[in-house]
């Protein structure tokens, strides 16, 4: 978590970090700071938002060329002005700026305390920077040399900017971990946790590795690794404009995101799915086709959103491939001793491709011999360069912490997957095939036509806002859905919700029912339509207030349930990508009739770069 954002260059760097630090709010809004090179180092810092600190040094000289800016989301120490970085080191000259966790602070904070260091902040952060600075002294090595040293002896996750009062043309970066971006211009450099604080000054790139360190100057960019051999930048072109990151005349990025999944549907599937012919063109899934096809189990890891994507996949790929799925949280993955067997697939779903316990996971299971398949939104990540093949979403930017275009994004590629292995392995018939392809290529239509009636859903959402606590019930592949509706109306409302299978609420949650409590039934049309009927009734015999997501046509649901939204009808395998829009609708809706900040709600980030 945490954003990075720096400049050194013939133009003002103030307004470029801090116009970077905006773009990355997403990444965690604890705090935000700036340090700035010009006749001295200058440090601004505040609990808060980037606009509350931005307001707090109106007026202040915030002339310079090099600069660095930093928004938190805390890890050590709570977010107070003095835990927020940039953090300067004893002697007063050097600042930095980090991303990440340094796991053996402490044994470095009480080597430092004994040669008598005091510590302003409760950071790990500072702890780095003075062991930075010991280093130099004690060494008498330059910067470059001592930041080497100390990285050596740093275990944890890390990506830093550094920059020293003498030397104010130079910005000293390096990474381990979290990601980080390096934009070349001409004369200028630009440095970032990703590229949008760059967007509008390069399309040029370096993507930088773990364990290199960047010597950055306006008119120069040299990498190396931590035993100082030159390494060669390679630049690597951007394919993002500036829209991508503007809200575009909606209220909410999270508006706004819900609302391009036609377009973003479609962006997935074209150039891979062509109904006519029958085929699907993916070469991550080629080149691994032997692998996928005698693979005796996949493993399919992820977190939050993805990891939902994931459990819709199993079912998937079990009904299509007769592959057997297993679904894990990366958290608990990597910290089990997992048996992974020879030929296994892992499949790692990440929007961001960042999030550090899914890269630690993968990089465990590629120790024991796993083949990668990697399933990632933002090109070039840390998960993407990881995978052995894999398939990029195509959602475009997502800003929005909660994710919601990624995850349709996530549901075709997973499904196209499915159906390109199960064709290999001939384990489904080629009508059914060939019905799922022309479901598929229909899906960005339909998803456009539900959308006309998202006014239907805000209503839905200002009549039950206040209710304390949500049940979210499916079945089948409609199951994870319901789990995806809960955790989306918790993260963005507030509203305590759980997500359950329709049938094992008789097993506890239906303790919960009376007049006061929301269930919400995620029931279009599939085989288990008469069973979730059934727990209908049996939520209304205990006068639960129901909303009911249906396929159009349905003429039982509306009899029994409170409120009905309609979705356009779909084969089972397709309908989680419709019937997952209504609940991202209904949790937006409920989150702003509440006052929430839907982009941005209270302690979440959208990139967990730290476990
Ligand atoms: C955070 C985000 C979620 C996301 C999850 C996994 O919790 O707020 O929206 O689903 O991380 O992130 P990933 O980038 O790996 O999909």
């Amino acid at each position: 978590m945490c954003g990075i954002v720096g400049y050194t260059g013939p133009k003002e760097a103030y307004p470029i970090v801090i116009t970077g630090l905006k773009r990355l709010e997403y990444r965690g809004y604890d705090s935000t700071g700036v340090a700035l090179l010009n006749n001295g180092l200058k440090v601004y810092k505040k609990k808060g938002r980037v606009a509350d600190l931005e307001e707090s040094i109106l007026g202040k000289d915030l002339h310079a060329h090099t600069g660095i800016g930093h928004t938190r989301w805390a890890t050590h120490g709570e977010p107070s002005d003095t835990n927020a970085h940039p953090h300067v080191s004893t002697s007063g000259k050097l600042a930095m700026i980090h991303n990440g966790i340094i796991e053996n602070y402490a044994q470095l904070k009480k080597e430092l305390t004994n040669k008598g260091y005091t510590f302003k902040s409760e950071t790990d952060t500072e702890v780095l920077l003075n062991f930075i600075e010991e280093i130099r002294k004690n060494n008498q090595c330059d910067l470059e040399e001592a930041v080497r040293v100390a990285l050596k002896r740093v275990s944890g996750a890390y990506v830093i900017l550094l920059v020293d009062e003498d030397n104010p043309d130079t910005i000293i970066a390096a990474r381990k971990g979290s990601p980080l971006v390096i934009g070349v211009g001409k004369g200028e450099h630009f440095l970032g946790s990703d590229a949008s604080p760059m967007l509008e000054y390069t399309k040029e790139v370096v993507y930088v590795n773990d364990y290199e360190l960047a010597i950055v100057r306006p008119d120069e960019l040299i990498l190396k690794n931590l035993g100082n051999e030159k390494i060669t930048p390679f630049v690597t072109k951007l394919d993002m404009e500036l829209a991508a990151i503007e809200k575009g005349g909606y209220d909410h990025f999270m508006l706004k995101e819900i609302f391009e999944q036609p377009s973003t549907i479609h962006d997935c599937l074209r150039g891979r799915l062509d109904a006519l012919a029958g085929t699907i063109t993916m070469s991550g899934v080629e080149n691994n086709i032997e692998h996928f096809k005698k693979a005796p189990r996949i493993i399919i890891i992820a977190c939050g959103t993805s990891w939902h994507a994931g459990l819709v996949a199993e079912y998937i790929i079990e009904e299509l491939c007769r592959i057997p799925v297993e679904v894990e949280y990366a958290s608990e993955f990597r910290y089990r001793n997992p048996v992974i067997n020879k030929g296994d697939i892992i499949i790692a779903i990440s929007q961001s491709g960042e999030t550090a316990d899914t890269l630690v996971a993968i990089e465990k299971a590629k120790e024991q011999g796993a083949i990668i398949f990697g399933i990632v939104n933002v090109v070039g990540s840390s998960i993407a360069r990881l995978s052995n093949g894999g398939a990029y979403t195509h959602a475009g930017m997502e800003i929005g912490v909660a994710s919601t275009k990624a995850f349709t994004g996530q549901l075709a590629v997973l499904t196209m997957v499915a159906l390109k292995i199960a064709r290999e392995k001939g384990t489904i018939s080629e009508e059914r095939y060939r019905n799922l392809l022309l479901e598929l290529q229909d899906v960005p239509e339909k998803v456009e036509a539900l959308l006309k009636n998202a006014d239907e859903i805000r209503l839905i959402a200002e009549k039950y806002k206040d209710a304390k606590d949500a049940l979210f019930l499916g079945r089948g592949y409609n199951f994870p859905i319901a789990l995806e509706g809960a955790l989306k109306l918790k993260e963005i409302s507030y509203i305590h919700a759980e997500g359950y299978p329709a049938a094992e609420m008789k097993h506890g949650p239906i303790a919960l029912v009376d007049e006061n409590l929301p269930v919400v039934f995620v029931a279009t049309k599939d085989s288990y339509h008469e069973k979730i009927v059934s727990n209908i009734q049996e939520i209304k015999a205990r006068k639960g207030m129901v909303i009911a997501i249906a396929t159009e046509g349905d003429e039982t649901i509306p009899g029994l349930a409170d409120d009905v939204f309609f979705v356009p009808p779909a084969d089972e395998i397709i309908a989680p990508m419709l019937s997952c829009i209504p609940l991202q609708l209904l949790s937006y809706y409920m989150g702003v009739a509440k006052g929430v900040d839907v982009d941005k709600p209270r302690n979440l980030a959208k990139s967990v770069t730290v476990e």
